[in-house]
């Protein structure tokens, strides 16, 4: 059966992402895996050391290439249309796999905004990977002190409950696809996977 590459009016089972789309899937994927990763470990190292200032470092870099990213995959898709469902999926089943991917669409844009957003309320620089000076949100230019922590504090609470909601739904989307994999056997997988 021939394999149909990509997007503009795929049909059938076999349609598959184009190379843009996998690429954008991955980076973002990969990103976002490895923020998590720094997220949940880099209090352990105590917020002044330099092991936990590194990895802080190093988690707004990684995120704010991940908005990037994420800012290209959108415009992506709104110029490709969402590939159809495989055959035979139930309705509940269809509405949970766009629901999923609408909110993952939701969340890799306003998680790391919500990150920048904070982090634009510390005195500190926002420099990306030490090569240049990330620009910061101008709200809060004259604040007074205890004002800018508030709201600074207010955006953390927002970036990490969000932050968790991204982790619920990873595990959801990964389990969907072992079950398409393993149990459905349909071959959704190597529609995003470029050497299936
Ligand atoms: C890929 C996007 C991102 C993901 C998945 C992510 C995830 C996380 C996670 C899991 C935590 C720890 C949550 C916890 O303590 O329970 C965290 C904390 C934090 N993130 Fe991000 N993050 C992202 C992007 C960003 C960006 C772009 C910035 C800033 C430029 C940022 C700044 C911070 C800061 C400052 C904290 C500590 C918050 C606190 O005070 O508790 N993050 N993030």
């Amino acid at each position: 059966m021939t394999t149909i590459s990509l997007g503009r009016a795929p049909q059938g089972a076999q349609a598959r992402y184009d190379a843009v789309a996998m690429t954008l899937h991955w980076l973002i994927a990969a990103g976002i895996l490895l923020n998590i990763a720094l997220g949940l470990t880099m209090s352990d190292f105590g917020h002044g050391s330099p092991i936990g200032l590194a990895f802080l470092a190093l988690h707004k870099s990684v995120g704010l290439t991940v908005l990037a990213v994420s800012a290209l995959r959108v415009l992506w898709r709104l110029i490709n249309p969402f590939l159809p469902p495989p055959p035979g999926l139930s309705a509940p089943l269809r509405l949970a796999a766009r629901t999923t991917h609408v909110l993952f669409y939701v969340l890799i844009i306003a998680t790391p905004l919500a990150g920048w957003l904070l982090s634009s309320g510390a005195p500190a620089p926002l420099s990306w990977f030490g090569l240049f000076d990330w620009p910061k949100f101008w709200f809060y230019d004259g604040m007074a002190p205890p004002d800018r922590h508030h709201l600074a504090e207010n955006f953390a609470r927002v970036h990490v409950t969000l932050a968790w909601v991204m982790i619920g739904l990873i595990a959801l989307h990964v389990l969907a696809a072992l079950y398409h994999q393993f149990i459905r056997r349909d071959r959704l997988l190597a529609r995003m996977i470029p050497w299936l």
